[in-house]
């Protein structure tokens, strides 16, 4: 028989084999020792030289053809991998499972709390993370060498230049006031930096969210009007607040937020206060015009209280046994 034909025989009936055992008799019945791919080498011998050459060849290269694709059934098989006609796919089989990744609890508690202040008419503002120390500090009337300024401790990116990671979001107001007239309100949801040690509850790299509202008129109790039902809305719980005096150079007066969840017991959450009058000259709007709020609070600190969260590390280490459960 031809080598050609015998092979397109040969890869008819391997198609129809569904069994290991219908395998090995189609091996043997074309490679045994008596197999038809053998017959046929025992007859190269008979002929001549050139012919034998040629000829021997295709055999070969048939040969080798059909042995891949009797090791491939083999190995298809082997694995239980169907291999009926594609016609006859089993759709019903579930499918294998593709892992799919999701937000990162910190993405899902920024998307939140923007969220529900957009509802509340508050507009989203973003700034730069490497600042100039006249935003970071100057304009926020942080006096020189005043000790507010080394209580952050600051990444300096180039001291001759003055330029720095900020240490909070608090810059993003004066770039937003130099840029739009009030009346506005917007919230500036951002990653800051501090040089400092890092622990259970302090990272050197975190994420704030500050809140800036100006108009004619503002008051104090507009803010806690708003900050009440931005928490009681994103812990959905009964909220109580209490306002106790603080310091920030660039709020006058200046308060620290604490705060009560349901039953829970009293927790500091953010600093707050009265735009000071400097930070208003510094962003070219008369102070005798505008009054407002500004707030800042730790996005962290927001979601490992929601989450009941011990150690802060936990959101930087990417471990995915803690990253999954959000
Ligand atoms: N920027 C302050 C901080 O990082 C927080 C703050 C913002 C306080 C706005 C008052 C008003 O600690």
């Amino acid at each position: 028989m031809k080598i050609s034909k015998l092979k397109k025989e040969a890869e008819k009936e391997l198609q129809k084999i569904f069994n290991l055992k219908d395998l090995n008799a189609w091996h043997k019945k074309y490679f045994g020792k008596k197999g038809e791919v053998s017959l046929i080498f025992s007859s190269l011998k008979e002929m001549k030289e050139k012919e034998r050459k040629k000829k021997g060849e295709e055999v070969n290269f048939a040969k080798k053809e059909l042995k891949e694709l009797f090791l491939k059934k083999k190995r298809g098989l082997a694995k239980g991998t169907k291999v009926s006609a594609p016609e006859t796919i089993d759709v019903t089989r579930p499918g294998k499972k593709v892992e799919r990744g999701h937000l990162h609890p910190l993405t899902l508690i920024q998307r939140e709390a923007l969220h529900i202040f957009e509802s509340m008419g508050f507009e989203v503002a973003l700034g730069p993370e490497i600042e100039t120390e006249w935003y970071n500090f100057d304009a926020l009337n942080f006096k020189k060498n005043h000790p507010a300024r080394d209580v952050h401790d600051t990444f300096w990116i180039d001291s001759k230049k003055r330029i720095l990671l900020r240490t909070h979001t608090s810059p993003v107001q004066v770039r937003f006031m130099e840029k739009h007239n009030p009346p506005l309100k917007i919230v500036i949801p951002g990653r800051v930096f501090r040089n400092e040690a890092t622990d259970s509850s302090h990272e050197a790299d975190f994420w704030q969210l500050e809140g800036l509202m100006v108009s004619k008129e503002v008051s104090c109790s507009n803010f806690k009007a708003i900050i009440e039902t931005f928490l009681e809305r994103f812990f959905r719980k009964d909220v109580e607040i209490r306002l106790r005096p603080g310091y920030f150079p660039f709020t006058e007066p200046s308060f620290e937020i604490d705060a009560k969840l349901g039953k829970a017991k009293w927790l500091e959450l953010m600093g707050a206060g009265m735009v000071h009058p400097n930070v208003f000259k510094a962003s070219g709007l008369n102070p005798e015009d505008w009054q407002g709020f500004a707030f800042g609070v730790g996005l962290d600190r927001l979601a490992m209280i929601k989450y009941k969260i011990k150690d802060m590390r936990l959101f930087r280490q990417n471990d995915l046994r803690f990253l999954k459960q959000f």
